[in-house]
């Protein structure tokens, strides 16, 4: 087990890779009402494993992550007799910890919390950093705090009973975790490829802890994302475009978005046509796609709207070398010559 420690301006932040979730009971206070809450697919495959607490249960998919979901929990924290000293537990992937750490935020002006996070991507990405909270009228994390949880709890083990794609999916975020700070980390997936599709437990567990080693560093420099944390959004200003014209899942639209960002760096001689077919080539190994069918023009207007547009230009996550990542502004004139010549290379 490994314990990686995240300090952030008011909270420390524990989090757990190769703990299990039979010793949850370890990190939650004694004589204090303890809720969990999780979601449906959690409790079909994982409820003979949870210690003995009230359950709240919400349904799954991105459609129950806003309002309704969490005046649902306000009434059943209430209903549950909940105090100021209670505790709530997250037990889930994203979705359940983004409404989990939101919901115990805002009743009674916030209850302490933690998490036991149960998919590949939340262990690596959505569970460390401390944003919570849901969607509003069709735009993502639209109303929210931010805040950390006590502990994270990241059981590998869970990973297996997990859908075949969401598993791959998490491989994505893993890449650009490489990508973006450590050629080490790069370099241990091109070599592991096999036995991370096999889910061997070793190699698991490296690539959760050197990602939350990764975001909990840059997470620990700029928590509320006024500069460095940027560079977490590697692949995801094509992706969030990617998936309003698509119906992708985010796993896919960040492997195309990562291989588009990295054709760009390496068209503005950043970095190599060597490490650029490498990118590419890791991102297929893992059964990810490079690119998808589409018409130039309503990538660039998808990618418009994207909030990180500023002015004339907008500002890419873009590589200098594998393991190293900054943010440049390209003009929407750029951006239109490189989204066609990768339309004609599909
Ligand atoms: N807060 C952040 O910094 C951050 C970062 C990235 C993503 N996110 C959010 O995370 C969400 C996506 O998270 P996700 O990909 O984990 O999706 P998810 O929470 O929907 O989980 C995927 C599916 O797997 C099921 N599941 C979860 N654990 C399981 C297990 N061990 N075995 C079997 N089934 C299991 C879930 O019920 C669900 O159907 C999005 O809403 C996104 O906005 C947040
Ligand atoms: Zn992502």
């Amino acid at each position: 087990m490994e314990e990686i420690v995240l300090k952030t301006e008011n909270k420390i932040s524990k989090i757990l890779i190769g703990e299990k979730i039979e010793n949850l009971t370890h990190y939650l206070p004694t004589n204090k009402k303890i809720i969990i809450l999780t979601d449906t697919n959690v409790l079909k495959h994982y409820r003979h494993k949870l210690p003995p607490y009230p359950i709240i249960e919400i349904g799954t998919g991105e459609g129950i992550k806003n309002l309704s979901t969490i005046d649902y929990i306000m009434g059943q924290l209430i209903r549950h007799e909940a105090d100021r000293s209670s505790y709530l537990v997250g037990i889930g992937g994203g979705i359940v910890c983004d409404i989990a750490g939101f919901a115990a935020s805002i009743y009674m002006r916030g209850i302490r919390f933690g998490f036991v996070s149960t998919t590949l991507l939340s262990q690596v990405d959505a569970s460390v950093g401390g944003k919570n909270g849901v969607n509003y009228e069709g735009y993502k994390n639209m109303v929210g705090v931010f805040n950390q949880p006590d502990f994270v709890i990241c059981d590998t083990s869970m990973l297996t009973t997990l859908p075949r794609e969401e598993y791959i999916g998490g491989y994505a975020e893993i890449i650009k975790h490489g990508c973006i700070r450590s050629h080490e980390l790069f370099e241990f997936l091109e070599n592991n490829v096999s036995r991370a599709l096999a889910y061997d437990s070793h190699v698991i567990e490296h690539c959760v802890a050197q990602s939350v080693r990764i975001k909990a560093a840059v997470v620990e420099n700029d928590e509320r994302e006024k500069g460095e944390r940027r560079i977490l959004n590697f692949g995801h200003t094509f992706a969030h475009a990617i998936e309003k014209i698509t119906a992708l899942p985010h796993g896919k639209a960040v492997s195309i978005g990562m291989n588009y960002a990295s054709y760009i760096s390496y068209q503005l001689g950043m970095i190599s046509e060597n490490d650029y077919r490498r990118i590419r080539e890791l991102i297929t190994r893992f059964q990810l796609p490079t690119n998808f069918d589409f018409e130039p023009n309503t990538l660039v207007d998808a990618m418009r709207k994207d909030k990180k547009r500023e002015g004339d230009d907008i500002h890419l996550v873009l590589l200098e070398a594998i393991g190293n990542a900054i943010v440049k502004p390209v003009t929407y004139n750029q951006l239109k010559t490189f989204v066609h010549d990768l339309c004609k290379h599909q």
